[in-house]
C-alpha cells in the first residue's frame, strides 16, 4: 500500500551521501565544497541517484567534522556561500536530484553565540536554551554527561556527544522533584529552542532544500526512557511540514524505524549500533573466523556462513509495524562506519549487496565511493573528530591525475590523504568497463527507478530466506507486476525449488539468464557461487 502523507518522489527514490569535506575540490584548498559538488552533478545523473544526504555544511570549528554548528543559518565559508548552496539546489533538481541537508538539533558548539550567552552569569535569553545543572559542583550526574568550569556561570551543562557539543533545552519528558535546574519541555528555555529549530527548518526550505537527515534524533528530550516526549516534538514538527513543505523528507538517525516512523520521520536507518541484524548481513566484528562461532560471518560474505536470519527476524518486525507509513533505509555505510564495504570484498561480492540494496523495499542510501568500491584506510591519524571514522572518510577517487583528481592542492594539504594503493578503484577506471562495480550500481539504480515493483512501498515477500543457508529469495510486487530477486553471496553454487507463485513465465531483468526455469510444476532456481538475479515474472 501506498502512504497518503509520503511525498511521491520517496518511491522510487535513490540517495547518496555526500562528506563535502571530501567529494569534490573546487578551489583548490585541499577541502571538497560546494561548487565541486556542483560541478559532479552529472556524474550523479548517471549514477542513477535522484537525491542526496549532504553532511552538514554550516559554520563550525569542525571539531566533529561539523556536527558541532557554531552558526545554523550559515554555509560554513571553507564549503562557499549561502547562495553556492542555493545554486546547488537549483542545479541539482535540474537534473532530477533533491538535496536534504543535515540538521544537528540535539546539540551546537561551545563557539555557538547561544551557548557563549548561556554560560554567562548574568540571566538572559539564552539561559535556558542549554541544560545547566544548578552548581559547578554538581558533576555527577546519574545518566548525563556533565561538562563542569568552562563559564563564568555557576553550573555544569549536559553535552551530548563529545565535550564540546552542550545539549540544547528540549526539557524533560518527567522533571526530578529533587533536581530543580531540570525543566519540563513546555517551559520557556525548550519552548523557543523548539521555535528556533522550526525556524532553521523554514530557513533552508524556502531557499531550496528539500529536507533534513536529523542528527540523533532520538535523544532531544531527556529522561524520556519510551521517547514518548521526543516523538511528540517530531509529530508535532510533521504536522507543521506537512502543512507548510508537504513534498519534504525526514529522515532519522535514529536505529529504530518502529519508533522513528511512528514519530512523524518519512525514513529510519538500520543502524549498526541500534539494529544489531544489520551488521548481521554486512558487517559482522572483523576477525571472527572459522572455527569459532559459525555465524561469526556476515550473510553478504563469500564464505557463506552468516545467517541470514539475523537480519530478518529484526526488520520484518519493523518492516510489518511501519509499511504504509515510512520507510527503512538501508545502506552501503556512512561517515560514521569502518570499515567501508569493501573490506573483504571482491566488486563481485560488492555487486550483490548493491543487488540487494537496490531491490529492497524502503529507501536505499549509497555512501560516496562504495559505488567504485573504496577502501578504508586504517591507522590515520584522527581528523576532525573522527578517530577510526577518519578511514572511511578519504577523498574521492575520480582518476588517475594527481590526488585521484579530488583536488589540485599539493598532497600535504589534503584534508585526508588519498588511498595510496596503485590499484585504487576509480571512476575514471570502471567508467569503461561495462562489467565494473560502477556500472553494475548504475544499472541495478536505474532498473530499481524503472520498475514499480522495485519501488519503495511495493509488497514484499519473502520466499527462501533460512538460517544458515543460502541463496535468498524474495519476491515485490506492485499492482500487475512482479519481480522475483535471487541472491548467492556463497562461493558455493546452489539450486532450490520454488513453491508455485502463481505464474509460469519469467524474463530476467538483471543478471544470469540461466538462474530460473519453470519446470515440470515448480520453479527451479540455480546460481553459480557469488551470483544473482532480477526475474519479472508473468
Ligand atoms: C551522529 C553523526 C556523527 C556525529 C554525532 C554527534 O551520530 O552521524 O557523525 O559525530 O552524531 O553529532
Ligand atoms: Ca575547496
Amino acid at each position: 500500500m501506498k502512504s497518503q502523507t509520503t511525498p511521491s518522489w520517496l518511491e522510487d527514490a535513490v540517495f547518496y551521501e555526500i562528506y563535502p569535506q571530501s567529494f569534490c575540490d573546487s578551489n583548490g584548498d585541499g577541502i571538497g565544497d560546494i561548487p565541486g559538488i556542483i560541478d559532479k552533478l552529472d556524474y550523479l545523473k548517471c549514477l542513477g541517484i535522484n537525491a542526496v544526504w549532504l553532511n552538514p555544511c554550516f559554520e563550525s570549528p569542525f571539531s566533529d567534522a561539523g556536527y558541532d554548528v557554531s552558526d545554523y543559518y550559515r554555509v560554513a565559508q571553507r564549503y562557499g556561500t549561502n547562495d553556492d548552496l542555493k545554486r546547488l539546489f537549483v542545479e541539482a533538481r535540474k537534473v532530477g536530484i533533491r538535496v536534504l541537508l543535515d540538521l544537528v538539533p540535539g546539540h551546537t558548539s561551545i563557539e555557538h553565540p547561544w551557548f557563549k550567552q548561556s554560560c554567562k552569569q548574568a540571566r538572559n535569553e539564552y539561559s535556558d536554551w542549554y541544560i545547566w545543572t544548578d552548581s559547578a559542583w554538581k558533576w555527577d550526574v546519574p545518566g548525563y554527561r556533565t561538562v563542569s568550569g568552562h563559564s563564568e556561570r555557576d553550573g555544569s551543562f549536559v553535552s551530548n556527544f563529545f565535550y564540546f557539543q552542550p545539549a540544547l533545552n528540549y526539557g524533560f519528558a518527567n522533571p526530578d522533584p529533587a533536581q530543580p535546574w531540570q525543566q519540563p519541555v513546555n517551559a520557556p528555555g525548550p519552548q523557543a529552542v523548539r521555535q528556533e529549530m522550526r525556524k532553521i527548518m523554514a530557513f533552508w526550505m524556502d531557499l531550496g532544500a528539500s529536507g533534513f537527515r536529523v542528527d540523533m534524533a532520538f535523544s532531544l528530550v531527556k529522561g524520556d526512557p519510551s521517547h514518548g516526549e521526543t516523538m511528540r516534538f517530531w509529530q508535532e514538527m510533521r504536522a507543521w511540514l506537512n502543512g507548510k513543505y508537504p513534498d519534504a523528507c525526514l529522515v532519522a538517525e535514529w536505529g529504530n524505524p518502529n519508533l522513528a516512523i511512528q514519530g512523524g520521520f518519512h525514513v529510519d536507518f538500520t543502524l549498526p549500533f541500534a539494529f544489531p541484524g544489520y551488521s548481521a548481513l554486512l558487517r559482522k566484528p572483523y576477525g571472527s573466523g572459522p572455527g569459532q562461532d559459525p555465524y561469526g560471518f556476515s550473510f553478504f560474505d563469500p564464505a557463506g556462513l552468516g545467517n541470514v536470519r539475523e537480519f530478518f527476524d529484526e526488520y520484518m518486525q519493523h518492516y510489518e509495524t511501519t509499511r504504509g507509513k515510512g520507510q527503512i533505509a538501508l545502506m552501503t555505510g556512512n561517515h560514521d562506519i569502518t570499515p567501508r564495504l569493501s573490506k573483504g570484498r571482491t566488486p563481485g561480492d560488492m555487486a550483490l549487496v548493491f543487488l540487494f540494496l537496490l531491490t529492497m523495499p524502503g529507501t536505499p542510501f549509497i555512501y560516496y565511493g562504495d559505488e567504485i568500491g573504496m577502501n578504508s584506510l586504517e591507522g590515520l591519524p584522527s581528523k576532525e573528530g573522527g578517530y577510526q571514522r577518519s578511514g572511511a572518510r578519504t577523498p574521492m577517487q575520480w582518476d588517475d591525475s594527481a590526488n585521484a583528481g579530488f583536488s589540485t592542492a599539493p598532497a600535504e594539504q589534503l584534508y585526508l590523504p588519498i588511498d595510496p594503493d596503485p590499484e585504487r578503484p576509480t571512476v575514471f577506471g570502471q567508467d569503461w568497463d561495462p562489467n565494473s562495480l560502477l556500472n553494475t550500481v548504475r544499472k541495478l539504480a536505474f532498473l530499481r527507478r524503472k520498475h514499480t515493483a522495485l519501488c519503495a512501498s511495493a509488497d514484499f515477500e519473502l520466499i527462501y530466506a533460512q538460517a544458515g543457508k543460502y541463496p535468498l529469495v524474495y519476491k515485490r510486487s506492485w499492482k500487475d507486476e512482479t519481480a522475483l530477486v535471487l541472491i548467492n553471496p556463497s562461493s558455493r553454487p546452489v539450486s532450490l525449488n520454488l513453491p508455485d507463485m502463481g505464474k509460469k513465465g519469467c524474463d530476467v531483468l538483471y543478471g544470469a539468464a540461466d538462474s530460473l526455469q519453470f519446470w515440470g510444476d515448480s520453479w527451479q532456481v540455480r546460481l553459480a557461487g557469488v551470483s544473482g538475479a532480477v526475474w519479472r515474472l508473468q
